[in-house]
């Protein structure tokens, strides 16, 4: 702990440092830059289509050859990694999920194009059955049951087909117990040792998903809801032991999401492990905001940076976040 003491007023202004920029610059305990940001993308069918999400103002679906050229904008501002997001075609979707480890669907396509096309970003793909789940559930639905250990397997193909296309870091988002453990062996044993994996660890059954959940196409999918799998949001202690867990199985970095209302539990997470510990400020956060702001009651620019600087604050190494372009073109001018 620092030390609280400081002499009595007058002797301590606190003020006397906010008096001018270059001062506040100088004891100014966070900074926010480009390299922190990880920019969520979804992708479509097709080609040149560009189909714009309405609860998501400003944020597009984009087919696989517009999405590497957005990529290629995004290594341009300096932004590090993009994560993919598949709008699955309706009729793909299927109980068995086949679709979620076919080498050509469309997460792979889009790696691939991007590997290709813009060496210089690095690519986050996502693990879950849900795009591909005729149930809308990350996990195979048995009788209204979310099976564990049958996912897993299936979550183990998809991690492979993954890597396979070249993707640089998992993202597994599904929640189910002992992913990250058999993703981790499946990537050693078929020589993917570089492979990163960003464990969702600490993900709550969250309201705020809403707007993803239309993007990806699986609103109208989902039955029921993700409770006997995602955190619920009254606990914390849990969040420790999953992080503890998935660190256990080999996940090299973890993440807390949804992130503003949870940024108890991103510095819990940083102060007891000091691992890369990254927030996802997910649709409903950027709904929020964007709303807001489109009605003139918030100042845009303004309040997407403070909400990003609020993690670096909380401890996280940098933030999944849709504001990710916005981000860093405002922090280029500075
Ligand atoms: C599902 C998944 C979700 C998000 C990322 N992966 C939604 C859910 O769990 O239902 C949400 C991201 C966001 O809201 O921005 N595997």
């Amino acid at each position: 702990m620092k030390s609280p003491i400081f002499a009595p007023y007058p002797a301590t202004r606190f003020r006397r440092i906010k008096n001018r920029a270059e001062t506040r610059a100088l004891v100014r305990e966070n900074t926010l830059t480009t390299d922190d940001l990880i920019w969520p993308v979804f992708i479509c069918d097709g080609e040149n289509v560009e189909q714009s999400v309405p609860s998501m103002p400003g944020v597009m679906r984009r087919s696989v050859d517009l999405i590497a050229e957005a990529a290629k904008e995004a290594a341009d501002l300096g932004i590090p990694a993009i994560c993919l997001f598949p709008y699955t075609d309706p009729d793909l979707k299927t109980s068995d999920c086949a679709e979620a480890w076919n080498p050509n669907n469309l997460s792979n396509r889009a790696t691939r194009a991007i590997k290709k096309a813009v060496p210089n970003i690095a690519i986050m793909t996502d693990v879950a059955l849900d795009p591909y789940n005729i149930d809308g559930h990350d996990g195979f639905v048995v009788d209204g049951k979310i099976l564990n250990d049958e996912t897993v397997e299936a979550l183990v193909r998809q991690t492979l087909s993954q890597a396979e296309a070249g993707t640089d870091i998992i993202g597994p988002s599904d929640m189910m117990d002992g992913r990250i453990g058999a993703m981790r062996v499946a990537l050693e044993a078929h020589g993917h040792t570089n492979v990163m994996i960003m464990s969702y660890a600490a993900k709550y059954a969250s309201t705020f998903y809403g707007p993803f959940r239309d993007a990806v196409g699986a609103s109208g999918a989902l039955q029921g809801d993700k409770k006997s799998y995602q955190m619920d949001p009254a606990n914390s202690d849990e969040a420790i032991r999953l992080v503890a867990r998935d660190l256990s199985e080999g996940a090299d970095m973890v993440m807390v999401k949804p992130g503003m209302p949870y940024l108890d539990v991103c510095r819990r997470v940083k102060d007891q492990f000091g691992v890369p510990t990254y927030a996802y400020q997910v649709s409903g956060e950027y709904a929020m905001l964007q709303a807001a702001a489109q009605n003139g009651w918030l100042d845009q620019d303004r309040v997407m940076l403070e909400s990003l600087m609020s993690f670096k604050r909380a401890g996280c190494d940098g933030i999944l976040t849709y504001f990710a372009p916005a981000a860093a073109r405002v922090l280029a001018k500075r």
